[in-house]
């Protein structure tokens, strides 16, 4: 695997960098995660808009033009084998002695970027739907940084993968406190991905804000039901309207569009992939064959 680090193009096996780097000592830096199918990412412009986004909110300065950044993310997918890809971009602080303020004066960033291969959700997730818990969301306010720190999220998908569980929802409580009252709180999203609810066919979407990831996949969805006139809402929705869900579906770039059928060990409505998430995947698998394939 070819992958490019400050200028250079390396095997993964001989890349390196400073024990020193601030990604590595405080976790400071952005990152982002591209799909790319049939050898074209997709939705480039919005990726490196979202990461400007995150440089912003970190105060660090973008080492790359929009075109360098074209030209760079081009190079990869050419030096990397396999018609889906996911790209990871990711850019820290750089390396300086360790002292929590940015290096004064700045040092150069870290720049790494690298291809995976983009597995399909598999046969037997799209006929079976997958299981997730809840769990409080107890995130920085920040969310809508894609900040490469990502301890909380972490922990938190563990957590589900110990009890046996693909993703963590995450619940936030109305005030901050030490007991957690799931009974107020509201969904923010998942560990590692965005989560709409379905209740009496309508899709309700959480409104993006400074306590979730303004997904891309998210973005998609929500096109496809204005587009199909499929009834939707974007909205604060309570813990309460999750756990009476007919359906639930998660969605990143990772992961497509998947239907939640158990929630902390329960079914999720009839406990199968209902006729929202059947509608919706069909038209998402129409656009990703005829769209995001033919750029
Ligand atoms: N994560 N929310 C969180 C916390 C995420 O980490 C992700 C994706 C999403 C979905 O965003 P998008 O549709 O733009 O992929 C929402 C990526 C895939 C990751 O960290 O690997």
């Amino acid at each position: 695997m070819t992958i490019y680090l400050n200028g250079e193009w390396l095997a993964i096996e001989k890349a390196t960098i400073s024990v020193l780097d601030r990604g590595f000592i405080f976790g400071d830096g952005v990152y982002e995660v591209i799909p790319v199918y049939s050898r074209r990412p997709f939705r480039l412009k919005e990726h490196l808009q979202r990461l400007q986004h995150s440089l912003d909110g970190i105060r660090l300065s973008n080492p790359h033009s929009t075109a360098e950044w074209i030209s760079l993310i081009d190079s990869l997918i050419d030096k990397n084998t396999g018609e889906d890809q996911y790209l990871y971009l990711h850019i820290t602080r750089g390396a300086a002695r360790r002292d929590h303020p940015f290096p004064n004066p700045p040092v150069p960033p870290t720049v790494f970027v690298m291809s995976s291969p983009l597995p399909l959700p598999s046969a037997d997730l799209i006929k079976n739907g997958t299981s997730a818990m809840t769990a409080q969301d107890n995130r920085w306010m920040h969310c809508d940084i894609k900040a490469i720190s990502l301890l909380p999220n972490v922990l938190l998908r563990q957590i589900a993968v110990d009890a046996g569980c693909a993703e963590t929802i995450l619940l936030r409580a109305e005030s901050v406190s030490a007991a957690f009252d799931p009974a107020t709180a509201f969904l923010t999203e998942g560990a590692a991905s965005n989560i709409f609810v379905i209740k009496n066919g309508v899709l309700l979407a959480p409104p993006k804000d400074h306590l979730m990831l303004p997904g891309i996949t998210y973005d998609v969805i929500l096109e496809i039901a204005s587009r199909h006139d499929i009834p939707h809402q974007v909205r604060k929705i309570a813990a309460s309207e999750l756990f009476h869900a007919d359906e639930l579906l998660l969605s990143s770039s990772t992961r497509e569009v998947q239907a939640i059928t158990r929630l902390d060990g329960r079914s999720v409505g009839s406990g199968v992939p209902g006729a929202m998430f059947l509608q919706i995947n069909q038209y998402y698998q129409e656009f990703k064959q005829n769209v995001m394939r033919a750029l």
